[in-house]
């Protein structure tokens, strides 16, 4: 191909992918498939390693992100992000409506839209073409996440047609699609990870990760239900959301019945009642209904608050709440021994799905809300996926109920529960002899973070563990082949698989086995302090109290239980047998080389992105050579480690409080 024709297939190749891209995320019509779809990717990505200087700003290659924020800026919303008020009952809207009518002379018309339960985003478009995207923050200024707003492949990049205003800003609610959610936590769970409880505070949570490369694969979507900006060719709101369809905006549709013009209250109490009944079926979170009035002038006249618009006003929905029998009270004792009370009840449907276990606490909470066995009790949802018991119709008691006995010993094994002051939970302590605490320590052992071993999951720990092959960490190491080869649905490869895994193991650094070993309150961050400071685990285990505190970032909490960890005879067996088998407890002579004590004594501020180093390299650089890495500047801070962009709240501060600045070489003279 010539240079002519790759820049005339670049630009193809690009209009092609953005309208499939717009069809099946926007639309949710897929033209072509996967398959196909990727074939024509990868065609591009390959031309613009050829040419870069073809490459699109906007390419649909870059949705796959890469960009990395160090730190999110904080910028001010050009308009304030105002919230709205709520309303709970037809009698609300109302007064809603009485309230606007006395301040319009016109006839009103109505907009009503879905309330999305996600995360408030505002994004700034100029010439067509994404600028910025800010979080609501107070509503008066939010954190800069452009990096990874860009890589949700249902927002727009570029706009297509050409009607649109030169600048404007359009805001929307981010959110995971239900199903989206529902994968991401079988991922986690497959991975050993706590479950996330709650889809918004995810989404959240995503929204402000470093790496726009991993909230690119976390599929995230956004409806975009608001324009703003000076001068806007339309004279009310519902036109503005069909010209941000036109311009390639995923927004509520008539078609979908997500939006709706009314002239009045039952009207408008007809969409709520209809999505009051409707909304399980969503594949997304919704808490309400948004009504708005419709007209741009009538919006002026009635005018707002400085919270919210008194043109507007959000309709909530009551938590979906249902009533059934509590047919019993089970006990789950979790990985540290904490034990969860689970109300087993009568299965019933609760929000699209039918329940029959939810969540009771803790004692606490069984005896605040006295529900005893064969209650007829209330259930409910919230935005949390596990439902709750609410309270009970002690009305439909039975006369000789009694009150609900917490348990006083673990329902595993037997051992008196204790309960710590201040903790809300009852814990068994028998921490390294109840079933699920020992499960729990293997994997812990064998998880991503710590020991990574290959070929081996929860469920195959668990199995080993209930067919008596593996009774600890240890015992992992004695598994031989024809031990799993015998087991059910066990084949040659996933045999020989756990066993390389465990071989490969042994390489894993001091730092991550100490982690694995599981001591309480020694999480990664401890354990590497502990093994740059300590070196070995003799060291550890020999160390006085004071030793222990004494040495960075430990406190009298982690040391405790260190002390605790090492006075248990079998805990001390247990290394021994790990040792024998290979596994590092001392750091390698590598890390040894490499650490020095020239920055003892000195606390760093790391800012920017770096050419030699990434960031987590920098740091552990500096920690190596026995320095301090803090994230904040002080008057304590030795030095400023600045690479490129380095925030410019922080050289402010740097500047007022007279800290020096250094860059890369300069920091690797103080190592040399
Ligand atoms: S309009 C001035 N429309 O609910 C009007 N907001 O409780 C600004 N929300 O901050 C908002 N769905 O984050 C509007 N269809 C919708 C909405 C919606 C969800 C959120 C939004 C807002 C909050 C207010």
């Amino acid at each position: 191909m010539t240079k002519e024709e790759s820049k005339n297939r670049i630009e193809v190749l690009s209009i092609q992918l953005r309208a499939h891209n717009h069809s099946y995320y926007v639309l949710s019509k897929s033209i072509i498939s996967d398959y196909d779809f990727d074939m024509l990717l990868e065609d591009l990505q390959k031309l613009e390693e050829d040419f870069p200087e073809y490459a699109f700003e906007d390419s649909p290659t870059k949705r796959v992100g890469g960009e990395i924020t160090k730190n999110f800026k904080t910028v001010k919303h050009k308009y304030s992000m105002l919230s709205l008020g709520n309303s709970y009952s037809k009698e609300d809207i109302e007064d809603f409506e009485t309230r606007i009518k006395k301040l319009v002379e016109n006839e009103l018309e109505y907009v009503c839209e879905l309330k999305y339960d996600g995360v408030a985003i505002g994004i700034t478009y100029v010439n067509g073409k994404l600028t910025q995207a800010i979080t609501r923050g107070d509503g008066v200024q939010g954190d800069d996440i452009t990096a990874n707003v860009k890589t949700i492949r249902s927002i727009p990049l570029q706009l297509t047609g050409s009607d649109y205003p030169e600048e404007f800003e359009i805001r929307g609610e981010l959110f995971y699609p239900k199903d989206v959610f529902e994968a991401l936590n079988k991922e986690r769970e497959e991975q050993g990870e706590d479950l996330y409880a709650n889809a918004r505070n995810t989404a959240s949570g995503t929204l402000k990760m470093q790496d726009s490369a991993v909230v690119a694969k976390r599929r995230l979507d956004c409806y975009l239900y608001f324009v703003l900006g000076e001068k806007l060719p339309f004279t009310t709101h519902y036109e503005s959301i069909q010209k941000a369809g036109e311009w390639g905006f995923k927004i509520p549709t008539e078609k979908l019945k997500s939006i709706k013009k009314c002239k009045n209250v039952d009207e408008i109490f007809e969409f709520i009642n209809y999505w009051d009944k409707e909304r399980s079926q969503l594949n997304f979170d919704i808490d309400g209904v948004v009504i708005k009035v419709n007209n741009y002038a009538r919006q002026e006249e009635i005018g707002s608050t400085a919270k919210s618009p008194k043109w507007a006003i959000a309709y909530k929905f009551k938590a979906e709440k249902v009533s059934t029998k509590l047919l019993a009270i089970t006990y789950q004792v979790g990985r540290t021994g904490a034990i969860t009370p689970v109300a087993n009840l009568e299965p019933v449907l609760l929000a699209g799905t039918t329940v029959k276990r939810a969540s009771l606490h803790n004692a606490d909470q069984i005896e605040k809300i006295d529900v005893r066995i064969n209650d007829i009790v209330f259930v409910e949802k919230g935005g949390e996926i596990i439902p709750k018991i609410v309270g009970v119709e002690t009305k439909q008691r039975d006369i000789f109920s009694e009150p609900t006995q917490y348990i006083t010993q673990c329902p595993e094994c037997e051992t008196v529960l204790v309960r710590k002051e201040g903790d809300a939970k009852h814990y068994c302590p028998n921490e390294w002899g109840c079933p699920p605490q020992i499960k729990g320590k293997m994997q812990h052992f064998i998880s991503r973070k710590a020991m990574n071993i290959d070929g081996l999951g929860e469920e195959t720990i668990d199995l080993l563990y209930e067919q008596g092959l593996a009774k600890n960490i240890a015992d992992l190491y004695e598994l031989n082949f024809d031990q799993l080869f015998e087991l059910e649905s066990f084949k040659e490869k996933k045999s020989q698989n756990i066993i390389d895994g465990l071989i490969d193991s042994k390489n894993i650094p001091f730092e991550r086995v100490l982690y694995g070993v599981g001591i309480r309150y020694v999480g990664e961050t401890v354990a590497k302090k502990l093994a740059r400071q300590f070196k070995n685990i003799e060291n550890i285990k020999n160390a006085s109290f004071e030793e222990l505190t004494g040495a960075d970032e430990i406190g009298d909490k982690i040391a405790e239980s260190i002390i605790d960890f090492f006075a248990i005879e079998s805990n001390v067996e247990l290394i021994n047998r790990l040792k024998e088998h290979g596994l590092q407890f001392e750091l390698s002579e590598d890390q040894l080389a490499n650490s020095t004590t020239k920055l003892e004594g000195l606390i760093f501020v790391v800012s920017g992105v770096f050419s030699k180093f990434s960031r987590d390299e920098l740091k552990n650089t500096i920690e190596q050579n026995g320095g301090k890495v803090s994230s904040s500047i002080s008057k304590k801070t030795s030095y400023i480690v600045a690479g490129e962009n380095m925030g410019p709240s922080k050289l402010a501060k740097a500047e007022k409080l007279e800290v020096e600045i250094i860059n890369e070489d300069r920091f690797l003279e103080l190592i040399q």
